[in-house]
């Protein structure tokens, strides 16, 4: 089987390093494009045998299974070039929320899938999302679940629920890490500690942390109860979070938004320019 992957920016480096670098997939099975080549070149020093492809349409010629990897805007572009190369035998994954499964069976003759990977994938952690066109048969479902089962954990989902989901697994990360970057800067801000020792501690609390949930000896609520001692200083510091008010209805709330925002010149893109 041979793997390609148009788009080598942030997440389509991530999914095919992380593919080579645990086996799942050795160089020699992946082919590559890039608008702007370089890019690809610069990944295929690390992984001998990896073929950065002079087009996307050498891809779609020489892979059976594909990931588009580029923004949903630039969808239509790859479609009307690769379009005429799509074979019913193809399996087509974008890894976009707002290409819309229905979407990629109208534009391609093939079975088409999306599954939404997470930074977290690069370390082999953290879950994808994965959704299935109709035309996908069991074996072509069961050769991704196996994929992705490598470097994280798949987890099928609707795909009304894509944008929620995504919020949380791929999103997530950055909102996180946004959290945490906060409490390391109050940190220092208020009581001098240096940055360095604070991100230190911050990290590997939160590295901790992950090991417990993961390791599933307490639920998040029995989690808290263990370390606010009644009458602590836990407890005193938690009755500031609490005044967090809905900031995370907010966050969701705007990630609804330009979902939908982008759903629409999504729609537009492929069903009305150039009418
Ligand atoms: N980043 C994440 O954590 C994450 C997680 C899940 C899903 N995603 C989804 O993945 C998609 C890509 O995100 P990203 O963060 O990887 O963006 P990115 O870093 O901008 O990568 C997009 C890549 O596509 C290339 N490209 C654009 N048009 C092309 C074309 N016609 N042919 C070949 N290559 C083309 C770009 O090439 P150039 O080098 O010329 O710019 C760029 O390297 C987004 O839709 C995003 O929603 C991202």
């Amino acid at each position: 089987m041979r793997v390609g992957f148009i788009g080598t920016g942030s997440m389509g480096s991530i999914l095919l390093e992380s593919f080579m670098s645990t086996g799942a997939l050795h160089p020699d099975q992946v082919i590559c494009s890039n608008r702007t080549r370089e890019k690809a070149l610069r990944i295929a020093e690390n992984y001998p045998g990896l073929c950065v492809a002079s087009n996307n349409i050498q891809v779609v010629r020489e892979a059976e299974v594909i990931f588009l990897c580029v923004k949903p805007l630039e969808f239509k572009k790859v479609f009307d070039e690769v379009g005429p190369y799509v074979k019913p035998n193809h399996l087509i994954i974008s890894i976009t929320s707002p290409i819309l499964l229905a979407d990629l069976e109208k534009q391609l003759p093939c079975s088409v899938a999306k599954i939404i990977p997470s930074i977290t994938n690069s370390v082999q952690a953290g879950a994808s999302l994965m959704m299935f066109g109709s035309r996908c048969s069991e074996e072509e479902r069961q050769l991704l679940r196996e994929l992705f089962s490598k470097i994280s954990t798949p987890l099928e989902i609707d795909e009304s629920n894509t944008r929620v989901s995504s919020d949380i697994v791929s999103c997530g990360p950055a909102f996180m890490s946004y959290l945490l970057q906060r409490f390391i800067s109050a940190a220092v801000e208020e009581t001098g500690i240096s940055r360095e020792q604070a991100t230190f501690l911050a990290s590997h609390m939160i590295v901790g942390l992950a090991d417990l949930i993961s390791k599933g000896p307490f639920d998040l609520e029995t989690l808290q109860q263990r370390v606010v001692v009644p009458g602590g200083v836990t407890g005193a510091g938690l009755q500031a979070l609490e005044n967090i008010g809905d900031v995370f209805n907010q966050v969701f709330i705007n990630t609804h938004r330009k979902y939908h925002t982008d759903l629409e010149e999504v729609a537009h893109m492929f069903y009305h320019e150039n009418k």
